[in-house]
C-alpha cells in the first residue's frame, strides 16, 4: 500500500512520495502547485474551499476565511460556524485541508491513498498530536507515523549520507524547532530537540505590520480598526508578508496601504526590519545554544548547519546564526521541501516499499530514533499544593519507551491515591508544570510501615503520545490515565 508524506504547515502544506530511484519527489495539487495554502474559506458561509482560492478569498471575504489554525489544534475553540450551524474547530478545519491533499494526491498519482506519514512541530504537546491524528482520521487517512518536522528534515538530509552530526534550524511560518541529530551508517539518532511554539514567519509579519500600522496612522491621521476595516487588515497582512520577502533580497521596499479612501506609501528599509525582528532572531539563537549545551556539544562538533522552513529565509536570520555558530549555513537541503521529503522517506519505510504506477518503490535503508521533547513525571496524591514533579521519563528519552518509578503514599492510613501527571523538570513545583491528566486508585489497604508501593509507568508510543498506568503493588489494583485536555494548560488545581 502506498504511504505518502504530508508536511501539514501552519501557512502552507506540502506532499511527497518516494520514486523508484529511492528519491523523494513532490506531489503537485490539483492547481499544479507543490504547496497548498493551509487556508479554508466558506463560500456563501457554507461550502468549504481549501488552498490558494481560499487564500485569495481572504482578501475579499476575511470573515469567511480561516488560517493559522494548526497552532490551535488541541483546543476545543469553535473557529467558524457555517450558515447552517455547523461548528468548526482547528481539528475539523485541518481535516478539510488533509482531505483536499488526499484527493489531489490520488489524482496526481492515479492511486487511492489511505495511509500517510504526517509531521508536526517537535514541541507539539500530547493533546495537539492527538488532535492532528483525529483530523487525519476525519479526512480518511490512517497515520502510520507522526514524525517531528525537524526529524523529518534530518531524514531527508541523512538518507545516503554517513557519519556526521548535524543541526536542523527549522523556522517555519508558525513555529521554530531546533534539533541535533547524528547519522551513523543507516542509523539516524535524534540527540535532542527544543523549540519556540510562538516564533515563526507570521511573528515576523506581525511585528512588521505593527510598525506599518503605526506609520499609516501618522500619515493618514487615523488608525484603522478591525470592526470597521477588516478588509484593510487582510490586505495589510498580505502586503506586509510580501515586504518581508522582498527585504530578503533588496535593501528597501515601499508598502502602500489604504483605508476609508485614504492611502499612504510607507518605505521600509532592511535596517528597520532587522531592528524590529532582532529579538525574535535572538530568541531562536539562544534556544539553539541552550540545546547544544543540553546535549553536551559545542558548535565546533557540528558538521553541518541546515536551514529548514521558509521563515529561515528572512533577512538577518542566516547572518545571526552564522555569527552565533561560527559555521556557514549548508545549501545541501531544500528548506521548503525537506520536511515533506522526510515524511515520504518514512512513508516508504513504514510500508516496507510499495508499487506505484507499475514500478517497485524500495524501502529506504534508514532507521530514525527520536526522543521526547519534554520531561514527564508525576506527583502521587497532591494533598498539599506545592508538591513537586518527580520525573519518570527524562527529556530526550528515546521513543518508543516505557519507564516505571515507584512512589510512597503520603500517609500510613491512606486508602486512596491520586496520581497527577505533569510535564516539567525534576523538582519543579506542580503549579509551574503543565498538567497532563490524573488517575486515581481507591480502596487501598493501609500499610503503617509505608513501603514504596505505587508504581507509575509511562509509555511513549512511536508518535510521541503518552499513556500512563498506575498500580498499587500491595493490592494489585491498577488504573490508566484519563487525559483531561480541558485542564491541560492551566497548571495544577484541585
Ligand atoms: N524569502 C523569504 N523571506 C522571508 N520569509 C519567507 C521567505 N519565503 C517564505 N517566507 C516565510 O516562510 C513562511 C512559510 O514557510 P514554511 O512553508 O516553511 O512554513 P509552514 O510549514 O507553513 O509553517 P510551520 O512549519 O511553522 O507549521 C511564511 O511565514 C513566509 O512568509
Ligand atoms: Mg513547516
Amino acid at each position: 500500500m502506498i504511504v505518502m508524506g504530508i508536511d501539514f504547515g501552519t501557512t502552507q502544506s506540502k506532499m511527497a512520495v518516494m520514486d523508484e530511484f529511492g528519491r523523494a519527489k513532490p506531489i503537485r495539487n490539483a492547481e499544479g502547485d507543490e504547496i497548498t495554502p493551509t487556508v479554508v474559506a466558506f463560500e456563501n458561509g457554507e461550502t468549504p474551499i481549501v488552498g490558494i482560492e481560499a487564500y485569495r478569498l481572504a482578501l475579499s471575504q476575511p470573515e469567511h476565511t480561516r488560517m493559522d489554525f494548526k497552532l490551535k489544534l488541541g483546543a476545543d475553540e469553535v473557529l467558524y460556524t457555517t450558515k447552517s450551524g455547523k461548528k468548526h474547530t482547528a481539528t475539523t478545519l485541518s481535516s478539510l485541508v488533509l482531505a483536499k491533499l488526499k484527493c489531489d494526491a490520488e489524482s496526481a498519482l492515479g492511486e487511492s491513498i489511505h495511509a500517510v506519514v504526517l509531521t508536526c512541530p517537535a514541541n507539539f504537546q500530547d493533546h495537539q498530536r492527538q488532535a492532528l491524528l483525529d483530523a487525519a482520521k476525519l479526512a480518511g487517512l490512517e497515520v502510520r507515523r507522526l514524525v517531528p518536522e525537524p526529524s523529518a528534515a534530518a531524514m531527508a538530509y541523512g538518507l545516503q549520507r554517513s557519519d556526521q552530526t548535524f543541526f536542523v534550524f527549522d523556522l517555519g511560518g508558525g513555529t521554530f524547532d531546533a534539533t541535533v541529530a547524528r547519522i551513523q551508517g543507516a542509523k539516524l539518532d535524534v540527540l535532542g530537540t527544543s523549540g519556540l511554539p510562538n516564533v515563526g514567519g507570521r511573528n515576523f509579519d506581525q511585528i512588521l505590520m505593527e510598525h506599518l500600522l503605526h506609520e499609516f496612522k501618522g500619515k493618514a491621521g487615523f488608525a484603522p480598526d478591525r470592526s470597521q476595516d477588516l478588509a484593510f487588515f487582510e490586505d495589510a497582512r498580505e502586503r506586509t508578508e510580501q515586504a518581508k520577502v522582498t527585504l530578503a533580497t533588496r535593501e528597501k521596499t515601499t508598502v502602500t496601504l489604504g483605508a476609508r479612501g485614504k492611502y499612504a506609501s510607507i518605505e521600509v528599509t532592511r535596517d528597520t526590519f532587522l531592528r524590529l525582528t532582532a529579538s525574535l532572531v535572538e530568541q531562536a539563537a539562544s534556544t539553539c545554544n541552550d540545546l547544544l549545551q543540553l546535549v553536551g556539544l559545542s558548535w565546533s562538533r557540528i558538521d553541518k548547519l541546515l536551514f529548514v522552513g521558509g521563515g529561515s529565509r528572512a533577512v538577518g536570520v542566516k547572518e545571526a546564526m552564522e555569527k552565533a555558530s561560527g559555521q556557514r549555513v549548508s545549501q545541501d537541503i531544500d528548506p521548503i521541501r525537506a520536511v515533506a521529503f522526510g515524511a515520504a522517506i518514512q512513508g516508504a519505510i513504514e510500508a516496507g516499499g510499495f508499487v506505484l504506477d507499475g514500478r517497485a518503490i524500495p524501502a529506504p535503508k534508514l532507521h530514525l530514533t527520536d526522543v521526547t521533547a519534554y520531561a514527564i513525571g508525576c506527583m502521587v496524591d497532591d494533598v498539599h499544593l506545592g508538591f513537586s514533579n518527580a520525573v519518570i521519563v527524562p527529556r530526550h528519552s528515546r521513543v518508543p519507551s516505557r519507564l516505571t518509578k515507584t512512589f510512597k503514599l503520603k500517609e500510613p492510613q491512606q486508602t486512596h491515591a491520586e496520581i497527577v501527571l505533569l510535564q516539567g523538570n525534576e523538582g519543579d513545583p506542580a503549579d509551574q508544570c503543565l498538567r497532563l491528566g490524573q488517575m486515581e486508585l481507591s480502596d487501598l489497604p493501609a500499610e503503617p510501615t509505608m513501603p514504596p508501593r505505587i508504581e507509575v509507568t509511562l509509555d511513549f508510543d512511536k508518535n510521541g503520545i503518552c499513556s500512563a498506568f498506575g498500580k498499587d503493588t500491595l493490592s494489585g489494583k491498577s488504573t490508566q490515565m484519563r487525559i483531561d485536555y480541558s485542564k491541560g494548560l492551566v497548571g495544577v488545581h484541585r
